[in-house]
């Protein structure tokens, strides 16, 4: 079998960061070591809380000729089947203290919301989501079915915060959002901190062995940031990190290459809805800027392909269930062995040991299956 094979797999582009100088003290006065640990003290006591599964993609690597390839497999993360549960509920807990007087709002795109409205059935509180007229009526039915009362808003994701903003202001709710901004920065550090969770889990897996390499998908960039402060705080040595996107909305990318932060106009939405964002988000920004080796933006193309082979076992022994916000990590991976020159630029070779996210399992069904039978 020969799943990398040349010119199927596509990327955009592929850029360097010419302000890379990674600073680990820097790192942590965003999100300290202090928040991390005790993300993982309280997320760990949690019912029904495991660790997600490490896979390893042995056929693929084995093809790729690298040493192993890790994929952490979110598909598993409580029944949200996303990484997601970790930062929204978490925030949810911490900030309102299990108070059951407060009411919890948030505007998401689908995950995000999930997560909030779980943790605060978990803690018996309401909730309030707002998501835009692009949001699935799977995903919302889906918040729906935690209890949440969720609000349909015309427009964009945008549009769906400013009037989550407005009602909440007007009602006194406490939102909970993963996007900080001026004034508004504890509770998507909170979120973030949620997120380290999954390097813990890594880290306590991979024992000895060395991660060298960390492709990261990225929307805003909250994943990424929290990823890297979570290397930080739990790994030995600093991998080179990817950051992957869409390239109707590379936003990180384009704020990478200028060294600042960058608000793009999106003019197509990604399949990877979850991805699709206009400007990096401030906290993870700050941990981004200077870490990240290189960015990479892919086409929506080969995503559906790349489930395919996740759900029927080619990459690897399992079979597993990866939704869109997935596959782009596996797909960069496999364009950039394609490409001498980026590969080298990249320094991948037979010792990398690559980790990639599965962020998401099929977290809207209906989308999943259609995404498979084309
Ligand atoms: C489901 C989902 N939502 C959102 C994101 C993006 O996260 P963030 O906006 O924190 O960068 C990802 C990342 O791949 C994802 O898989």
């Amino acid at each position: 079998m020969n799943i990398s094979n040349g010119q199927l797999w596509k990327y955009s582009s592929f850029i360097e960061n010419k302000y890379y100088s990674f600073d680990k003290e820097e790192i942590l006065k965003n999100i300290s070591k202090e928040q991390i640990d005790e993300a993982y003290l309280t997320i760990s006591k949690w019912d029904n809380y495991k660790p997600t599964p490490l896979l390893v993609l042995n056929k693929l690597s084995k093809e790729l000729n690298l040493n192993k390839i890790y994929y952490k497999d979110e598909s598993k993360r409580f029944n949200l089947k996303s990484f997601k549960a970790l930062g929204g509920a978490y925030a949810v807990e911490k900030v309102t203290k299990k108070n059951k007087n407060v009411i919890v709002s948030s505007a998401t795109a689908g995950n995000h919301g999930r997560a909030v409205a779980w943790g605060a059935k978990r803690l018996g509180l309401k909730c309030k989501i707002f998501v835009s007229e692009y949001v699935s009526e799977e995903r919302k039915n889906a918040i729906e079915d935690l209890g949440a009362e969720v609000f349909k808003v015309k427009g964009n994701y945008e549009n769906s915060l400013l009037e989550c903003i407005k009602n909440s202001i007007q009602n006194n709710w406490q939102i909970i959002q993963d996007v900080a901004w001026k004034d508004y920065k504890l509770i998507p550090t909170l979120t973030m901190a949620g997120y380290t969770v999954m390097m813990k889990e890594i880290a306590d897996k991979i024992h000895k062995e060395k991660i060298t390499h960390i492709f990261l998908q990225a929307g805003v960039g909250g994943l990424a940031g929290a990823m890297i402060a979570g290397t930080v705080r739990y790994l030995k040595n600093i991998p080179n990190i990817i950051i992957v996107e869409p390239d109707s909305a590379a936003c990180i990318m384009e704020s990478i290459k200028s060294g600042k932060i960058e608000k793009i106009n999106i003019t197509r939405e990604s399949l990877m809805g979850g991805m699709s964002c206009r400007e990096p988000s401030l906290v993870p920004w700050e941990i981004l800027k200077k870490s990240v080796n290189n960015c990479i933006s892919l086409p929506d193309d080969d995503i559906g392909k790349a489930m395919k082979l996740f759900a029927n076992g080619s990459f690897g022994e399992d079979k597993i269930v990866a939704g869109e916000n997935s596959a782009p990590g596996v797909i960069s991976l496999i364009a950039i062995c394609n490409d001498e020159n980026v590969k080298k630029k990249v320094n991948i070779n037979s010792n990398s040991n690559i980790l990639l996210f599965g962020c998401e399992g099929d977290t809207d069904q209906k989308m999943y299956q259609k995404l498979l039978k084309e």
